[in-house]
């Protein structure tokens, strides 16, 4: 017998009706949904229902339905992006046709610029000098007022520029020579010992003694008579104890006899003039730009 020939009955202990279903003697009460719930069930499918067309909702076959409102995510980011470009236009227009230091001589535009320097560094430069530009093994420390191609604003836009020993016919360019085919290992490692005395470093004086001449001869006219370092010629400074390789004494000696040569990409045909010249405000500004 089904349970459905069941007429519905009172259930006695609660005096509410049963839906007819009963398992193992166990009856069903036949409670109904709040009423609260009901309303707020139904206004929830009209409300649905309302929203589906007035918005994008079905997925089609290349895009969703759009909705009679003709509202969109992505025309509303658009939007919001021209809005902030705009903004930024008056600022970045002004960078683009003032040159550096009359960029530089405004705080407001300085700071606009800074600030976007330093975003378009931690895009495009990190990778090499660190995201706080603090520098590598091999890169340099953009923090310090040690430079080795120049800290004025048009000494560093040119570098960014240009770059460093790239195939860009304006990249700067210079080469230490290998020492190793010029001076006896003796002589490199007395001038090595020379080349730590410059810093005050901890060194061997009677080596570097013997090294003075060496150094005069071989190595002065790019680092400078007292290790003054030159940025013509891209030679660091020998005499501050901050080293773009390492300065200990094996590492000296191996710079001296086969040195490593930094490269840096040529920025200017990547980045446009005016990007690279809030990159040169922004490194300008990171601590010691001349
Ligand atoms: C592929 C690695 C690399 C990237 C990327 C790079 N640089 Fe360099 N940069 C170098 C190296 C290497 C040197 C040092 C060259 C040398 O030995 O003279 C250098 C030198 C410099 C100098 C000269 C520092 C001085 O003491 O004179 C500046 C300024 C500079 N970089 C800025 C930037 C900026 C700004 C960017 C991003 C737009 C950038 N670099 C991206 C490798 C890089
Ligand atoms: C033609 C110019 C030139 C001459 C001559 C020259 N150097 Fe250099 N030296 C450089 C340049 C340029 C660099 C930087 C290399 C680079 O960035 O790729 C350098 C780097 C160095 C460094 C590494 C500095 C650091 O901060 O890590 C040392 C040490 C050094 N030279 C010592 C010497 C000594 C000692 C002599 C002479 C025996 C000498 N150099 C001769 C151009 C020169």
């Amino acid at each position: 017998m089904s349970v459905h020939d069941h007429k519905p009955e009172i259930d006695a202990a609660t005096g509410v009706g049963t839906t007819g279903h009963e398992w193992d003697g166990v009856k069903e009460l036949n409670n109904p949904l709040p009423r609260w719930w009901l309303s707020i069930f139904y206004i929830s499918i009209i409300w649905a229902v309302g929203y589906m067309i007035a918005y994008p909702a079905w997925p089609m076959v290349s895009e969703a339905t759009r909705g009679v409102l003709g509202y969109s995510s992505r025309a509303e980011l658009a939007e919001e992006m021209q809005v902030a470009a705009k903004a930024q236009s008056q600022w970045r227009d002004q960078i683009r046709d003032l040159d550096l230091t009359e960029i530089s001589a405004s705080p407001e535009l300085a700071r606009f610029a800074t600030r976007a320097g330093k975003a378009a560094f931690a895009v495009n430069c990190s990778q090499c000098h660190g995201s706080g530009a603090q520098g590598a093994i091999g890169y340099p420390n953009l923090n310090d007022d040690d430079w080795i191609w120049g800290g004025a604003l048009e000494e560093i836009h040119d570098t960014i520029r240009y770059g460093v020993r790239n195939d860009s016919d304006d990249a700067r360019y210079s080469e230490m020579p290998a020492f190793s085919e010029m001076l006896e290992p003796k002589e490199i490692k007395s001038v090595a010992q020379y080349v730590l005395s410059l810093s005050g470093l901890d060194h061997d004086p009677n080596q570097a003694s013997q090294a003075v001449e060496i150094f005069a001869d071989n190595c002065a006219d790019c680092h400078g008579e007292k290790g003054e370092g030159d940025v013509e010629m891209g030679a660091p400074k020998l005499a501050d104890a901050i080293w773009l390789f390492r300065g200990d004494s094996d590492s000296i000696i191996r710079q001296i006899s086969t040195p490593s040569h930094g490269v840096m990409p040529a920025w200017g045909e990547k980045l446009s003039p005016t990007t690279i010249k809030e990159l040169t405000i922004y490194v300008h500004s990171l601590g010691g730009g001349q």
